[in-house]
């Protein structure tokens, strides 16, 4: 089964339609190999670098409820060329020559972006920074920053250094350094502004959107827009590949080199792609919500996660992978999975028999094995709201700060009143086969007062019930001396000791 209906998006204000292009091609292979656009670059071919980003543009709804462009750097090395279909595409080649990105103030000077050589703000503040050497990496981080200057700059937010650097942690350069390449984040927004015209773009998707017919029943590439739809897909085609944001998907296809002639990718189901909240304030993400929006409605409630939130991937990862990715992909290094069994989280599995909803942590029973059965995807993940008396924190522990898979992540909630704990919830990641949760550190915790022993004792309950392995990432042994450690990190900052740092915590002996 390879058939597809044509691949249909707009580039340069105009639709571009191809045909036949196979299932699992992807949009870097579209781009350098099919249409020879080889100002994208291929560096690491697994999400890792950045040199492949470029800049998505899909319809979505503002503030005020209207038609509103939202706009995402993502990879293309690892991004399936027909999840783009319906939206709008910018590589490094356009943004200087796409005639839908004008001038907002023409009287300050700035001339169009037109066919003419000029630039667009991302590329001038890159030459004026001195923010290129060989170039490699160049494409790559100037489309990034396009990505921030439409979703930042021209929303009137300040790039601070510390924003550049988080918007720009996927994007490598190895021979620059980085900090002309932040200072020319932060210069773009002293030039003349120029920004998409928003109104005209709308109108071309829309007209795109009223052209296109449904895939024919045999195509290789399904997207269903709704739940229903997709549900009785997915029970149609059960040998049909399921992919989101093919973060994980796309590296069996660029070093697997594993093939896939039908394919089912659930981003369009409309319910999937929600943010809700139901009775008794429980937040409902629906699986196919983007990693980045997924934390952000996270982090509303619960500001302190922003900084483990940042270190998940780097954004082009975090703007394509979906947290219903991460949860059905169940890696046992994964770090969204400890942070949602210490929210309590459950996840809701939807088939055409019906949905059930079963908390996190059982989804999982062996290693890369869970209970989903053929028939059924992750649909939503259900988190309860912040407890009175809570106190959260999650920790990624890895070689380097940004960018990196976890050796240890541990996620702790803690409810504490009159000075006893109330409530334990706590996962593990990179310390088993699954992400677990902690019982017997909760089981520790609860009903003891909350003092410092009570809070080494939880770490020695860690360190009995994980017998992590030794990997490239880290030892068995230094992990379960982590997993101490961040208890006893966790006890500190709840302490008033937000300075915490491994360094100054006693290390806890390791038993055999
Ligand atoms: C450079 C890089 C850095 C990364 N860093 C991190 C990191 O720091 N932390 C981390 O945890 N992960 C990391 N990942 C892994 C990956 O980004 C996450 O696992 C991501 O959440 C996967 O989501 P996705 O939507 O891309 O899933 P996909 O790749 O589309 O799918 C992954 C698997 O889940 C299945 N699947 C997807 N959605 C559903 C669903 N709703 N129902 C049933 N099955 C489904 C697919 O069939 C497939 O088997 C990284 C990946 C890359 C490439
Ligand atoms: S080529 Fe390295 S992230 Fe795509
Ligand atoms: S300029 Fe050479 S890798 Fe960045």
């Amino acid at each position: 089964m390879t058939t597809t209906r044509p691949l249909q998006f707009i580039r340069r204000g105009k639709p571009v339609t191809l045909h036949d292009v196979p299932p699992d091609r992807t949009l870097l292979d579209l781009l350098r190999e099919d249409l020879h656009q080889t100002g994208t670059k291929e560096g690491c071919g697994e999400g890792d670098c950045g040199a492949c980003t470029v800049v998505l543009g899909e319809r979505g709804t503002g503030a005020d409820g209207r038609p509103a462009m939202t706009y995402r750097a993502i990879n293309s090395c690892i991004r399936l060329a027909h999840s783009i279909d319906g939206m709008a595409l910018w590589t490094v080649e356009d943004i200087a020559r796409d005639p839908l990105i004008q001038p907002l103030d023409p009287e300050a000077g700035s001339t169009p972006a037109s066919a003419s050589a000029c630039l667009h703000p991302a590329q001038e503040a890159m030459v004026a920074c001195h923010g290129s050497q060989c170039g490699f990496c160049t494409p790559g981080f100037v489309m990034s920053l396009f990505g921030m200057y439409q979703n930042r700059v021209l929303q009137g937010q300040d790039i601070s250094r510390a924003v550049a650097q988080e918007d720009l942690s996927g994007n490598l350069c190895r021979c620059t350094g980085y900090r002309p390449i932040f200072d020319a984040a932060r210069r773009m927004q002293d030039l003349p502004r120029v920004g998409v015209d928003e109104p005209a773009l709308l109108a071309r998707l829309e007209q795109l959107a009223a052209l296109r017919t449904p895939p024919a029943a045999d195509a290789g590439y399904q997207a269903p827009a709704t739940l229903a739809a997709l549900l009785q897909a997915r029970a149609d085609r059960p040998q049909a590949q399921v992919v989101a944001g093919c973060t994980d998907v796309g590296l069996w296809i660029t070093k697997q080199h594993r093939r896939f002639a039908d394919v089912l990718d659930l981003t369009r189901a409309a319910e999937l792609r929600r943010i809700d909240t139901l009775g008794g304030d429980i937040l409902r993400i629906g699986a196919a919500v983007t990693l980045q929006e997924a934390y952000a409605a996270l982090c509303g409630t619960r500001p302190q996660l922003h900084g483990f939130a940042a270190r998940f991937a780097g954004l082009p990862v975090r703007n394509s992978g979906t947290l219903g990715g991460n949860v059905a992909n169940g890696s046992p290094i994964g770090d969204s999975m400890p942070l949602l069994i210490a929210l309590d989280a459950r996840v809701v599995l939807a088939s055409v028999r019906g949905e059930r909803s079963l908390p996190l942590e059982a989804l999982y029973t062996g290693y890369r094995q869970n209970v989903i059965a053929a028939d059924e995807i992750v649909a939503f993940i259900d988190i309860p709201p912040v407890t009175e008396g809570e106190f959260l924190r999650a920790y990624k522990v890895s070689k380097r700060q940004d960018d990196d898979i976890s050796a240890v992540c541990l996620a702790v909630r803690l409810v504490e009143r009159e000075g006893t704990v109330v409530q334990a919830s706590i996962g593990a990641g990179g310390v088993a086969a699954t992400p677990a949760r902690a019982t017997r550190a909760e089981a520790a915790l609860v009903g003891q007062p909350w003092i410092a022993a009570a809070a080494d004792a939880a770490g020695r309950a860690l360190q009995a019930q994980f017998q992590p392995i030794s990997d490239m990432r880290a030892s068995g042994d230094y992990r379960r001396v982590l997993l101490a450690n961040l208890l006893r990190r966790f006890w500190k900052e709840s302490q008033g000791d937000g300075g915490a740092s491994l360094a100054t915590l006693r290390i806890v002996e390791v038993t055999a």
